[in-house]
């Protein structure tokens, strides 16, 4: 049970026994109240008699106190007088406690019996003299017993109950409601905004304060709660703004790398574009020497275009390489950007006997990014993987879900990552070179064949979409590239979650 409801209970309880209490003490003294008015009555009555009777000599007692009954009883009214001693007549049994105590007093002597098996009754025994007080002779001659029904009391002290009863009874429920609303007004409802601002917590909503301040221990409570909400707050916000920082680090790094890089790169350009420039100068000046010659001019004109091609595709590369990081705000599909990519370069894969497989993680969600970035990455990989098996082979391409640590980032813990393999049958990357195929313009291919630009093209875009390139051995003895991108922020992962698409990542070692 709830605590309003169960503190309310047991409050009107107690209340209730209060109250019973209370009233019960009340009927007490309602009950010697008429028992007092009673005795009054009766000592008032006693008195007129004596005062009527007195002095009452012996010899007539009898015929007085005859005289006297039949007297008040057709008077009626609530008290009767019974003859009870005479002369030499004593009392009877019932009557002879009561007539005691007045011999002894010498006074009236009244009280209510309540005996069992009869109806309580009130008796009082009244001696009577035969001379007027102070007279020596003066003593008693005869005893009037006076009685009246006791039941009466009972029968008010009922009465009153009854009256009674109902008001209690409104006041006890009223007292119930008033103590119910009150509790869940000051305890129950605050309290039930404490657990709800305490599930948002939970839930990673920091933005709930809790009731307006008050002076007792809901309010001390609800202050804490405010003031450890502050807290994370602040805490959430510093962290936001660290990695934000950190961010803004990375990428001016980045960016700065790259800029040192491209100082370095320009010596290398030179060098790579002057090789074809001196081919085209050379045929260049053949052509004017040999113009009249067609079959010459052509084959000049064809070697002329052929550099061209070389320094543009050079020069385009070196222009991706050295573009500042987009910031990569659409998303992508991967599994539908890799089949596209299988598709434009379908002649290709045929023409080297090339045979891919594709495995995919089920219902793959897609992630922030630039698909045709990512699309850049995956022809790099897929034409190295191609050019790495001249007579043919297998490549194994798969997109799953993996938990991974990032590089550089030791002390945060592993996070969830989508990752692309592409793993070939081909001779594998030397362990030697593994350090430097990320580098600019370092190629293992002939002359004209590889710009040595694919991969660091590749590895700058990754890095841009903040995920990294790992290269390994394959399961065949090739080459195996990982891509691995970051998922979408918390929500994004909150709403899959939700929708049940994402299976759980795996590890990978
Ligand atoms: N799948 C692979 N198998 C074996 N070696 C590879 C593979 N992919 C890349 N490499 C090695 O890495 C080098 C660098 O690759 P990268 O793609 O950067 O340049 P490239 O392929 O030589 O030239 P480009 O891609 O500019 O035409 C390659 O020359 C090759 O030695
Ligand atoms: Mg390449």
């Amino acid at each position: 049970m709830k605590l309003g409801p169960r503190v309310a209970i047991i409050a009107t309880l107690l209340m209730a026994a209060v109250l019973a209490a209370a009233v019960g003490a009340v009927l007490l003294v309602l009950h010697s109240d008429q028992l007092a008015d009673m005795d009054r009555e009766a000592h008032a009555l006693a008195d007129a008699i004596t005062t009527g009777m007195e002095p009452l000599p012996a010899e007539r007692a009898r015929e007085a106190l005859k005289a006297r009954v039949v007297a008040l009883a057709s008077k009626g009214g609530a008290f009767r007088l019974e003859a009870v001693a005479w002369g030499a007549q004593r009392p009877n049994n019932s009557w002879a406690g009561l007539v005691d105590e007045a011999t002894k007093l010498d006074a009236p002597v009244g009280r209510l019996f309540e005996l069992k098996g009869i109806p309580p009754f009130y008796a009082m025994a009244i001696p009577l003299h035969n001379a007027a007080p102070g007279e020596a002779r003066r003593q008693v001659v005869a005893f009037l017993g006076l009685v009246r029904d006791g039941e009466f009391i009972g029968r008010e002290v009922l009465a009153s109950t009854r009256r009674l009863a109902p008001l209690l009874l409104v006041f006890v429920v009223t007292f119930a409601f008033a103590i119910y609303v009150m509790l869940m007004r000051r305890v129950a409802t605050p309290l039930r905004r404490l657990v709800e601002a305490i599930d948002g917590v939970s839930k990673g909503d920091l933005s709930r304060a809790v009731l307006p301040e008050r002076d007792d221990e809901v309010g001390s409570l609800a202050g804490r709660f405010n003031a450890m909400m502050n807290y994370l707050r602040d805490a959430r916000e510093k962290e936001a703004r660290a990695t934000a920082a950190r961010v803004a680090t990375e990428a001016h790094l980045r960016h700065a790398e790259k800029l040192a890089t491209i100082g370095q790169m320009a010596a290398e350009i030179a060098h790579e574009v002057g090789t074809p420039l001196n081919v085209i100068g050379g045929r260049a000046r053949s052509l004017g020497r040999r113009a009249s010659e067609p079959a010459e001019v052509e084959k000049n004109a064809e070697i002329i275009s052929t550099q061209v091609d070389r320094i543009t595709k050079i020069i385009s590369q070196v222009l991706d390489y050295s573009r500042k990081s987009r910031h990569t705000a659409s998303e992508v599909d991967v599994e539908k950007t890799v089949r596209e990519t299988l598709e434009f370069i379908e002649e290709n894969l045929k023409q080297h006997n090339v045979e891919v497989t594709l495995t995919c993680e089920p219902e793959l969600r897609p992630i922030p990014g630039d698909a045709d970035e990512i699309q850049q990455v995956c022809m790099n990989l897929i034409m190295n993987a191609i050019q790495a098996m001249p007579s043919g082979g297998k490549l194994a391409i798969a997109i799953e879900y993996v938990i991974r640590r990032k590089e550089g980032l030791d002390l945060a813990p592993p996070s969830p990552y989508l990752m692309m393999a592409f793993a070939d049958t081909g001779p594998g990357v030397p362990q030697a070179d593994r350090a430097r195929i990320f580098d600019a313009f370092f190629t293992t291919k002939k002359k004209g064949e590889g710009s040595g630009l694919g991969l660091p093209v590749s590895h700058g875009i990754v890095k841009d979409h903040d995920g990294w390139m790992e290269v390994g051995d394959g399961p065949d003895g090739g080459a195996v590239f990982r891509v691995f991108l970051p998922l979408p922020s918390e929500e994004g992962d909150h709403d899959r979650g939700k929708k049940g698409a994402t299976p759980p990542p795996q590890t990978i070692a």
